[in-house]
């Protein structure tokens, strides 16, 4: 068998790819994706079966175990899970050092960072226990870490998890039970909450979830990892996108400013681009979008704001963008941020939730590509070359010479 990084190593090879466009970085068995086709598979499963036929709990397992769990075996772990969803409750003070109004993105970076300070039998990786725990507290928490940080940004009271509620459900739950008012979580909700989760569950090498195993590559333990791969999610052109998109369809404000935003982003003067269109790798229709517009019209049905005016303005700027040459000739489409975003919205969600919930989401796609990377014994240290353009050699010049 030929060590394809070895001979690489060994001829000396140095490319430059600024963002990484055609650099394999790893291998992985985990998820596939087809940008053109339109095509992506967890552990060779089609992304849209999945939504339709399982949930985000059996994804996890599918995605961190390689194979679709017996029923004895997700019975056990959905168990696990719910068994670790509390946090430390020493965790809380923690949480009330952040100021009021912080954004529930910058506690989220903070708190899952500190995890590694509160659980310290989980931070060994030469341990495979210990890996384990890591990875179902992880799992389990987050939910919990992301309704906590949007209670505390609203200056409610924390929700403690339910364990009688699934993954969604309670999620629902800790974000909007008020202890003054019987919340009941709404099936066809949860089922589109489960859904979000599942189409955001892994998406390969993505920039947190490179950013993740960059992380990990120096040993760093799973927590901090995982704390670094929510900063990087946190941005505009990745995980911010939803909030970026909704942002932008409260600024349009109705449909009849549609086309004066249309025509922004097609000139090239203008750095404004439609948020929640486009992706890096997909140059047809994201499958998870077709899925998540599925279920935004389910949503919109159930909570009868097709009046919306942001909604309104979605539904029309989808129509528009996709039928102008402009997006059509670049292979823009609708992305899967731009449907979640309209469900969150009509969920009840304020924007600051949006990307915490990418990240909830992606935790089991950054924890299942964590534990890939562990297990190569020939992993190595991430260490990108560059291509320097700087000065050459110069003679130092003292201060009073310059
Ligand atoms: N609106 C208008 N024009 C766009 C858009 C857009 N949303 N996206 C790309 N273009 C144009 C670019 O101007 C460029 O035009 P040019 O060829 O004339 O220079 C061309 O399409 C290619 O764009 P790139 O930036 O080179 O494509 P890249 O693959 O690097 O970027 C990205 C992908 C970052 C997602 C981009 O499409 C974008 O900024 N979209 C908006 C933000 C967004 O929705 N991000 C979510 C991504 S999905 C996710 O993270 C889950």
């Amino acid at each position: 068998v030929v060590d394809i990084r070895k001979l690489y190593a060994q001829a000396g090879v140095f490319t430059y790819d600024p963002g990484f466009t055609s650099t394999a970085s790893c291998d992985s068995t985990i998820t596939f994706i087809d940008g053109d086709k339109g095509e992506l598979l967890h552990r060779g499963y089609p992304i849209d079966q999945l939504a339709e036929k399982s949930h985000y709990l059996e994804v996890c397992y599918l995605l961190l175990y390689g194979e679709l769990p017996s029923a004895a075996e997700l019975e056990k772990f959905e168990n696990t899970i719910t068994r670790h969803t509390m946090i430390h409750e020493q965790m809380h003070n923690f949480f009330r050092g952040f100021r009021r109004d912080a954004h529930p993105m910058a506690t989220m970076v903070g708190v899952v960072g500190a995890m590694s300070a509160f659980y310290h039998d989980s931070t060994d990786i030469s341990d495979p226990r210990q890996r384990e725990i890591a990875s179902h507290r992880l799992i389990a928490k987050m939910p919990t870490i992301a309704a906590m940080a949007y209670k505390y940004s609203i200056g409610q009271p924390f929700v403690y998890p339910r364990n009688d509620l699934d993954y969604a459900a309670n999620f629902l739950h800790m974000c909007f039970s008020v202890p003054a008012e019987r919340y009941d979580v709404d099936p066809i909700l949860s089922r589109a909450m489960d859904r979000i989760f599942t189409l955001h569950a892994d998406h390969e090498q993505n920039a947190s979830t490179s950013t993740v195993r960059l992380a990990s590559s120096s040993g760093a333990n799973p927590f901090a990892c995982i704390a670094a791969g929510i900063a990087c999610l946190w941005g505009p052109a990745h995980g911010g996108a939803n909030q970026a998109c909704l942002e932008m369809l409260k600024e349009i404000g109705s449909p009849d400013k549609i086309p004066e935003y249309i025509a922004r982003a097609k000139d090239k003067n203008d750095p404004f681009r439609l948020m929640g269109f486009g992706h890096r790798v997909y140059k047809n229709f994201d499958p998870r979008a077709t899925v998540m517009k599925q279920s935004a019209d389910e949503v919109l049905d159930l909570m009868g704001i097709e009046n919306n005016p942001i909604l309104a303005t979605a539904k029309e700027l989808e129509q528009q963008a996709l039928a102008d040459p402009y997006f059509a000739e670049k292979k823009l489409f609708p992305n899967v941020d731009f449907y979640s975003g309209i469900i969150l919205e009509a969920m009840g969600f304020p924007t600051s939730m949006f990307t915490p919930i990418f990240a909830l989401s992606r935790t089991v796609g950054w924890v299942s590509q964590w534990k890939e990377q562990l297990a190569d014994p020939q992993h190595k240290i991430g260490r990108p070359r560059q291509l320097y353009l700087g000065n050459t050699i110069r003679e130092y010049v003292d201060i009073e010479n310059r």
